[in-house]
């Protein structure tokens, strides 16, 4: 049981991007793979710790639209991963009242595996706890650009005027859009960039770039980033007094 802890100015959305869990694996003489099964495993703990910490809203990078490039064999593996994962995970999700979604562009994932999302998305539907997002499949870029392509329709139909298109706008379509945007953005494995997630949802969010690699990702490293975030200042641009 996790001691009680102050939440108060804590971050309500954080974003995660768990790296790492290739370096683990050969760090263990072990294939990637089983990096990323050690790696699917964290998952579970962070989810838990959230409702006690004030986190409202996770989103977790699992995918993104580049790790095509990886070979067949991984990416044929991660797949049967998220296939599992999301079998295996439903009922649990339901049991904790996690609410989960998927960002990303779905038409390239397999047939089952989007079934699977889909069952998942309609089976927590209800839930009013935490809410999990899964990104798969997911980019950045290529959210922006899907975004911009139904917007571009809307315009084309008359049914937005060009001249309504403000700050408020461009976020209604993207995949995030009934999501705050991310407070604090965590990335394991000691790499210090973005890697194309949540770049329009990011602009104002925190960041917390930590050595652990994924799977040796505890609920403790957790709540230490989330007490660091509350004695952070955010000005979003301005002065304060
Ligand atoms: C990055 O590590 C990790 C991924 C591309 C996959 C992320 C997937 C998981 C953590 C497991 C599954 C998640 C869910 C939701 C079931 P890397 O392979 O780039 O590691 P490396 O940089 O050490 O090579």
């Amino acid at each position: 049981m996790a001691a009680k802890t102050d939440t108060t100015g804590g971050p309500r959305h954080v974003a995660i991007i768990m790296d790492g869990n290739g370096r683990w694996a050969r760090a263990r003489g072990r294939p990637r793979l089983f990096g990323h099964h050690a790696g699917a495993r964290r998952v579970r703990e962070v989810v838990s710790a959230c409702p006690g910490m004030g986190v409202d809203y996770l989103t977790i990078f699992a995918f993104s639209t580049e790790n095509w490039k990886r070979t067949q064999t991984e990416v044929a593996g991660l797949m049967s991963l998220f296939r599992r994962y999301i079998y295996k995970e439903m009922q649990a999700f339901v049991a904790e009242n996690v609410r989960v979604r998927f960002i990303g562009d779905r038409p390239r994932l397999d047939e089952k595996l989007r079934a699977l999302m889909d069952e998942a998305e309609q089976m927590t539907g209800h839930c009013t706890g935490i809410n999990l997002t899964i990104a798969l499949n997911y980019g950045g870029r290529d959210e922006v650009a899907r975004a911009t392509k139904r917007l571009a329709r809307d315009v084309a139909a008359g049914r937005l005027d060009p001249e309504d298109v403000d700050l408020e706008t461009l976020p209604r379509y993207l995949d995030t859009h009934v999501l705050p945007d991310p407070d604090l953005v965590i990335r394991t494995s000691g790499e210090a960039r973005i890697s194309n997630f949540l770049l329009w949802q990011s602009a104002y969010a925190e960041y917390e770039f930590i050595d652990t690699l994924w799977p040796d990702f505890t609920r403790e490293i957790f709540v230490d980033l989330l007490r660091n975030y509350g004695a952070r200042e955010r000005r979003f641009g301005a002065v304060t007094a």
